[in-house]
């Protein structure tokens, strides 16, 4: 069965999420997704631009996913996680259900659950009990080790690694390349910096970097 999907964000983000789209469809053999467009409710010239190169009909404002069908699929292409759970918010108002997607170059051990909206970039692995929620993103080889939670609207930038047993609360954002060790939990809306080392429990609504993070 072909599902039709539309992913929200023309940003560079949101492009690659068209790039994983088409590598799950290569990998099937056949059209698992049938690609209708991106929507996007601010698209710059430039990202217009690029979405054409990319032959991707770009379909207008958000609201285009309003009155779509029920068996419209969509995926939100937006790497910022307060920005993608404000539009997720929106969607929840529509029909629309939301897809999950995994690069076929990504892997996703045994015992493990993630929520709709997910999307594993290639690379990224997830070990074993891992509990993944909605609109979850893991970018390009990020790692999560087992028996991890990560809460709805987290955000995994590329390389970087969660150890076993950490809990990530809701609208994380883990930066590119920083790490956080084993068992230690990071506060709802925290920002993680890029190349910091997580090794205490961090609060709610704070930023932290460096090595170690603070
Ligand atoms: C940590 C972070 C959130 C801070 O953002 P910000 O509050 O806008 O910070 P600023 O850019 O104003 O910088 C403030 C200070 O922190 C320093 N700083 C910024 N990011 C840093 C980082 N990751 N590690 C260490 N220091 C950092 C700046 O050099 C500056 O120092 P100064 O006051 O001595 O000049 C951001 O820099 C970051 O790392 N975000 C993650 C980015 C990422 O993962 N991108 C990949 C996208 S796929």
């Amino acid at each position: 069965m072909t599902v039709d999907l539309v992913v929200v964000g023309c940003g560079g983000h949101g492009r690659e999420v068209v790039t994983i789209v088409r590598a799950v469809n290569e990998a099937a053999g056949r059209p698992v997704w049938r690609l209708r467009g991106v929507v996007d409710d601010r698209p710059g010239e430039v990202n217009l631009k690029r979405l054409q190169r990319l032959d991707v009909p770009f379909l207008g404002g958000v609201d285009h996913l309003r009155d779509a069908p029920p068996d419209v699929h969509h995926v939100i292409g937006i790497g910022d996680p307060r920005v993608r759970r404000a539009v997720g918010r929106r969607l929840d108002a529509y029909a629309t259900p939301a897809a999950s997607l995994v690069h076929p170059d990504a892997t996703i051990g045994p015992d493990t659950r993630y929520g709709p909206g997910f999307v594993a970039f290639a690379g990224a692995r997830v070990t074993t009990n891992v509990v993944i929620g909605r609109h979850v993103h893991l970018n390009q080889n990020a790692a999560v080790g087992h028996d991890s939670t990560l809460a709805d609207y987290v955000s995994v930038n590329p390389l970087a690694a969660v150890s076993g047993d950490c809990h990530l609360a809701e609208g994380v954002l883990i930066g590119t390349t920083a790490a956080v060790l084993q068992g230690l939990r990071v506060g709802r809306d925290s920002t993680v910096g890029a190349g910091a080392c997580v090794v205490r429990d961090v609060p709610d609504q704070v930023v932290v970097k460096g090595v170690p993070a603070r």
